[in-house]
């Protein structure tokens, strides 16, 4: 897959998976990586599905209706990505903490709803429950920040509590924060999953 890798300065620290929104690319989330940790890894990813040149990181046949198909695919694919990336780059596996925003959040959910191993933590910014079917694997343990807005036209509220019963559910730790906004990634989103992110 398409991607930036940026070594980090400090090895112990993790590495950001970072995965954009619908018409985003790999460059869109290197400030907030920054921001959130300078000295930690990024792996940047582009998404590897065009919708009218819009990269995202699965089909979807309207918006917030997924090709089920699809998203199984590309979420193993990523999956798979991650691996060869932490083989290609030197990093390690099983230190990768997921940074999603929209579509790059759903796709990191489901990284998360399909396997107990896939992340060490991850901070979804506008998700939403990417699989209503699924049966989730055991997450004990698994810090999740999710990022919501009570303004949100494309994740109406219960996308988000659902999706934190559905991952407390299966063992992980949300935390779940709102601010008074729609879908747009703010700054104040961004500092809120650095705090948490610094409290890990
Ligand atoms: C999706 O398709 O993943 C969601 O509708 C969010 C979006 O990318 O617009």
């Amino acid at each position: 897959m398409k991607h930036i890798f940026q070594q980090g300065t400090n090895p112990a620290k993790p590495t950001f998976l970072m995965l954009h929104g619908t018409g985003g690319n790999e460059t869109d989330l290197l400030a907030i990586a920054a921001h959130i940790d300078p000295e930690a890894s990024v792996l940047s990813v582009r998404g590897n599905v065009s919708e009218n040149g819009m990269p995202r990181f699965f089909k979807r046949l309207s918006e917030g209706v997924f090709d089920m198909e699809d998203l199984k695919l590309r979420t193993e694919e990523l999956h798979e990505f991650i691996g060869q990336a932490a083989a290609e780059h030197g990093f390690d596996r099983k230190n990768v903490i997921a940074v999603g925003y929209s579509n790059g959040a759903n796709i990191a959910a489901n990284l998360l709803f399909t396997y107990s191993d896939s992340l060490k933590g991850a901070s979804l910014h506008h998700p939403m429950v990417p699989n209503r079917e699924a049966d989730l694997p055991d997450l004990t343990g698994i810090p999740v920040f999710i990022a919501a807005g009570t303004n949100d036209p494309i994740c109406p509220a219960e996308e988000s509590t659902d999706l934190e019963k559905l991952l407390k559910a299966a063992g992980a730790k949300v935390d779940l924060h709102w601010e008074d906004f729609g879908h747009q990634l703010t700054m104040p989103e961004v500092e809120a999953a650095k705090a948490w992110y610094d409290k890990l």
